[in-house]
């Protein structure tokens, strides 16, 4: 008899097994109907103690694994230099630089080695330089590597010293960042130091569509910077005008989508030749290393470990959230090429721009060993990084979230396609067609309020309402996706919480037409307003 296979069934294996759980409350419709409207129906203000699933964010609320709560248990307070600095610097070398050679010393700590030489000479006084991570003695007289408790204080760090810097030049010139997505805190703390943000992608490819059947064997690499567009900004504002581009892997603010490995070498010999530094926003480094091993020509053979290794040969620096790709609950970094372009071209008036930003790291954040985070944050960074490139459990995240938009489409819901990898979003523009809703009315927010109250699921709108259609003028209008996000957060829900939230989004689907307009009631003019206005659901 030949039986067969869980993949040919098209049945994932097992990735993990739970042994910490979390009960949910028995919460009723009219519990949580009153507690949106005394919490003004703003998603970011309902109390998550009260939802069944919380597709808000995927960003820190991921489960972490045994090994890294391990780890935590090694954690050291200390204030300089704690063992766990040195675990999370090399976290970084055998990630972004070692490909499938990690030294991974943070085994010595986890087996407590007690040989102190081999401490020494293996760990407290290694010296490194040439790449991301500086070690020993160049760590100190270039410092090239930023801890920070999140990825946007990263952000902040770069682009608020970037700019003391670019000011030091030219008191008068006008900047341009270019990125294939901002995210929102990027472009905000690039617009906060008076450089304008430039997004470089284009809205109708994330449109178009595909072919849900066709999601497990190709992948259009939707996420890609738009090359032709980049090089004609260049062109026009001259290069001397963009003192770094930005690439986001993998792109958050284009439906999560990847990036190709083509497109990234692509960037970077644009970047080359202009002697523009080339970043990565490398939130979501993991999962975008796993859809080129998938579907990108000659990466099937390579460990995503390699992948990564080869993405990151590319960049000159990046800025990370290490919230995102199941590293930890909390984290993030700037890093820096040690004497790379951008380190060169930014060391000015006798000053390393690592030391800059070092004095400030300092001054705002916290010292460079911890960067506002606990020790025992940062050991579960550290074992972190190992967990998220392992492949079996990148194939089950990426195919969980396949799977969640794939059931959607089976259901003709209409969902971005393919599905990125950390979260599926819903095309509210097609959702509500035959509803007669305008874009100002909100649809997608009174979607998500009907979607807690009926089922207890939390999910975000990206779309006219958080991007402040009604503030903008014309032309920004058009950029503006109607989408509706539902982010996964990673080890934490079943295939059965999926088909619970895909039966409750089919069933409003079916009904749309009870989806309410959705009024601002309070904070119109607010920035940032998802996070503070107050609304109002206007039902006929
Ligand atoms: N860049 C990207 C692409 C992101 O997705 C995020 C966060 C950040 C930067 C900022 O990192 O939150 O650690 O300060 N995205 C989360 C989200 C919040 O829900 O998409 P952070």
């Amino acid at each position: 008899m030949k039986l067969k296979t869980m993949t040919e069934l098209g049945t994932p294996i097992p990735s993990h097994k739970a042994y910490i759980i979390r009960s949910t409350k028995d919460v009723s419709m009219e519990q949580r109907a009153r507690v949106l409207k005394e919490t003004e129906y703003n998603m970011f203000s309902f109390p998550a103690d009260l939802l069944y699933l919380d597709y808000l964010s995927d960003s820190g609320s991921t489960s972490m694994t045994d090994l890294q709560w391990a780890a935590m248990f090694l954690g050291d307070e200390s204030y300089g230099r704690n063992k766990g600095y040195y675990a999370l610097l090399e976290a970084f070398r055998d990630t972004f630089e070692r490909g499938d050679q990690p030294r991974k010393i943070i085994d010595m700590y986890l087996t407590g080695e007690n040989d102190v030489e081999k401490l020494m000479n293996d760990i407290y006084l290694q010296s490194f330089e040439g790449g991301f991570v500086n070690g020993g003695i160049y760590q100190l007289s270039r410092p090239n590597t930023f801890i920070t408790p999140q990825g946007r204080v990263a952000e902040y760090l770069l682009f608020s010293t970037l700019a003391e810097v670019l000011h030091e030049i030219d008191p008068t010139k006008k900047y341009y960042i270019p990125n294939n997505g901002h995210f929102d805190t990027t472009g905000a703390n690039i617009r906060a130091v008076d450089i304008e943000p430039v997004n470089v992608f284009d809205k109708t490819i994330v449109l178009e569509p595909f072919p849900a059947e066709e999601m497990d064997k190709s992948n259009p690499f939707k996420g890609n910077m738009d090359v032709v567009q980049l090089e004609a900004l260049i062109q026009e504002k001259g290069a001397d005008s963009i003192p770094v581009i930005y690439l986001t892997i993998t792109n958050n603010s284009v439906a999560g989508q990847p990036v190709s490995m083509a497109n990234i070498k692509a960037v970077n010999a644009i970047a080359d030749k202009n002697g523009i530094p080339l970043f990565f926003d490398a939130c979501r480094f993991a999962e975008n290393a796993y859809f080129i091993k998938e579907f990108e020509q000659g990466y099937q053979n390579l460990s995503v470990r390699e992948i990564v290794k080869e993405m990151f040969s590319y960049a000159d620096g990046f800025t990370i959230s290490l919230k995102k790709d199941g590293m930890a609950n909390m984290g993030g970094a700037l890093l820096l090429r040690d004497q790379g372009v951008f380190v060169q071209k930014y060391s000015i008036n006798g000053k390393n721009i690592g030391t800059r930003l070092k004095e400030k790291q300092i001054v705002t954040i916290g010292n460079d060993s911890y960067g506002a985070l606990s020790g025992r944050d940062i050991m579960a960074l550290s074992m972190g990084l190992y967990e998220v490139v392992k492949e079996k459990y990148l194939k089950s995240r990426i195919g969980q979230t396949r799977y969640f938009a794939k059931k959607l489409a089976e259901h003709n819901v209409p969902v971005i396609l393919p599905a990125g990898g950390h979260a599926v979003y819903l095309d509210m523009e097609r959702f509500l067609e035959g509803t007669g809703m305008k874009t100002e009315d909100f649809g997608g927010v009174g979607f998500t309020i009907e979607l807690i109250k009926h089922y207890g699921i939390r999910a975000c709108e990206l779309g006219p309402f958080a991007f402040e259609y009604d503030q903008r003028p014309p032309e920004q209008q058009r950029s503006i996706l109607n989408l509706v996000r539902f982010a996964i957060p990673r080890n934490a829900y079943s295939r059965a919480d999926i088909d619970y939230t895909v039966a409750a989004v089919v069933e409003l689907f079916n009904h749309k037409e009870s989806i309410p307009k959705v009024r601002i009631s309070r904070g119109k003019e607010l920035s940032l307003r998802h996070f503070q206005t107050g609304l109002e659901p206007v039902y006929d």
